[in-house]
């Protein structure tokens, strides 16, 4: 599934997705525990990045960035083998941010849901004050469902978790519209 982002209105980030290996967990577990992205995610133990790179549920991608293809993020989705093609982005991470590898990264995963794994929904949830990855997935076509109000700990109270998802038909509307990737 190695695919570089093109639509036409993309920025110029440049990605590929790879399946993410054992060899490759040192560099997913110290971006998850950069003090720049835990505000944003749950960290996950070692053993449940194992178990994801395993369970045929769950695919885990290396988010391969820039000019030399290196690592410089990584994607998770669960529910690859959901009866009701419901299937969700657990989590994005991108090194380095504000140079459009999200936006790209995003586009390919929207590709592998729809094109690849048959999905009628793709959904996340972020957390309520994550404004910078809510005004991405807005502007990537998800649309806003819901709040579940307070619904994580985090420093000083708790904050609410929003709920997002595309359909299937909404993403091939966008496609002709050119507004993804080419199947
Ligand atoms: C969320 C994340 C994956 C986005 O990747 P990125 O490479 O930084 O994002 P991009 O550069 O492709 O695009 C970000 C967009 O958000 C916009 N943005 C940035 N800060 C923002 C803010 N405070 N409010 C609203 N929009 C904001 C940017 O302007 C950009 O839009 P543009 O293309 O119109 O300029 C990345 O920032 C990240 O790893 N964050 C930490 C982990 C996380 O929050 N993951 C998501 C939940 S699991």
């Amino acid at each position: 599934m190695n695919t570089a982002a093109a639509a036409p209105q993309a920025r110029a980030a440049r990605v590929r997705l790879r399946p993410t290996m054992q060899s490759d967990l040192d560099f997913v577990l110290s971006l998850e525990r950069d003090p720049d992205n835990l505000p944003y995610i749950t960290p996950w133990e070692r053993i449940q990045h194992e178990a994801a790179i395993r369970f045929p549920d769950f695919r885990h991608f290396i988010i391969e960035t820039g000019e030399g293809l290196e690592a410089g993020g990584f994607l998770i989705f669960v529910g690859c083998r959901n009866q009701h093609l419901s299937v969700e982005l657990k989590r994005m991470v991108v090194r380095d941010k504000n140079q459009g590898f999200g936006r790209a990264a995003l586009r390919v995963a929207k590709k592998i849901a729809f094109d690849d794994l048959g999905a009628h929904r793709f959904w996340l949830d972020i957390k309520k004050r994550n404004l910078r990855a809510k005004g991405l997935y807005d502007s990537e076509g998800f649309v806003f469902e819901g709040e579940l109000r307070e619904a994580v700990k985090v420093e000083g109270g708790y904050d609410s978790l929003v709920v997002m998802s595309m359909l299937q038909e909404e993403f091939a509307s966008r496609r002709s519209r050119a507004m993804e990737l080419q199947g």
